[in-house]
């Protein structure tokens, strides 16, 4: 069943959990991670990025995405990833999309704002939540969403604040050391400043760049506020990895391949979706 992004995410930080978020951007995908919540029985983000637009339309993604979930009694989120393109939001919003993320990160911080608060006013009114981010995270090794010039700026746990309070925003996304794609050296995830970003804001917030971040420094940001927390790279990179392997020595079908690519998308997503839980 579809679910308010804002209810899923108010109930995992009140009891320092999180949910997990999954890019998907095919058949396999989507299925794998419905497979997951069903298979765990605890709710997912099923997160279509704007990025995927040559994949699929966002009119096309909610579709299957509301006929899927309809097969469940867990709850499914579809939200739009990074996207700092109003009309596309505007267009997610009438589409059916549970939440929407505005990215106005590499803008100065009062446009960010605003920007922010006008998506909010129109998301809120449709009753679609809105994540927005603060703060600006560099990519790493074969990540789809940076780019090589992407700096890192950590997030300034006042100007966090402010943020929250004048969008009214529902999730705020932070940068605090994690990197879109895979890490190129050992990461060094500032927990210090998570905590005081969390003392600061008292909201649920999200962490971008889950892949390849060690397990127990991804449980210490769930301890600190993080209530939302996105992998793409390493679950794309799984995926390929076990269709490489597999045809090596077979020729299969491509319905059978299918199958078995939305199995290992399954696998790995049940792992995440519990690991986050924190249950
Ligand atoms: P990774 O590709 O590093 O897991 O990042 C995913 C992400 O942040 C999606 O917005």
């Amino acid at each position: 069943m579809y679910t308010d992004f804002n209810a899923m995410l108010k109930e995992a930080y009140s009891r320092s959990g999180a949910v997990g978020s999954f890019n998907w951007y095919n058949y396999e995908t989507l299925r794998g991670i419905i497979d997951a919540s069903n298979e765990t029985g605890l709710p997912v983000i099923a997160s279509f990025g704007a990025k995927y637009l040559k994949n699929m339309s966002l009119e096309t993604a909610a579709a299957m995405t509301r006929s899927l979930a309809e097969g469940t009694r867990q709850s499914i989120c579809l939200h739009l990833d990074h996207c700092s393109d109003k009309a596309v939001i505007a267009r997610a919003v009438r589409a059916g999309f549970g939440s929407v993320m505005y990215d106005g990160s590499s803008l100065p911080f009062e446009e960010n704002l605003r920007n922010t608060a006008e998506i909010c006013a129109i998301a809120h009114a449709c009753g679609v939540s809105v994540e927005a981010e603060l703060g600006s995270l560099a990519a790493g090794e074969h990540s789809h969403e940076g780019s090589a010039d992407d700096r890192e700026v950590y997030t300034d746990p006042a100007m966090a604040a402010e943020f929250v309070s004048r969008t009214g925003v529902d999730a705020l996304a932070v940068s605090i050391g994690t990197v879109h794609g895979l890490y190129k050296s050992t990461p060094n995830i500032r927990i210090d400043i998570l905590k005081e970003i969390n003392a600061a804001v008292r909201s649920p917030l999200v962490l971008h760049g889950g892949s390849g971040t060690p397990e127990e420094k991804l449980l210490s940001c769930i301890q600190n506020g993080i209530s939302k927390i996105n992998v793409n790279t390493e679950i794309s990179e799984y995926a390929v990895s076990r269709s490489a392997e597999l045809l090596k020595n077979e020729r299969p079908h491509f319905s059978v391949l299918s199958l078995k690519q939305a199995e290992w998308i399954k696998e790995i997503v049940s792992h995440y979706i519990r690991l986050f839980a924190c249950l």
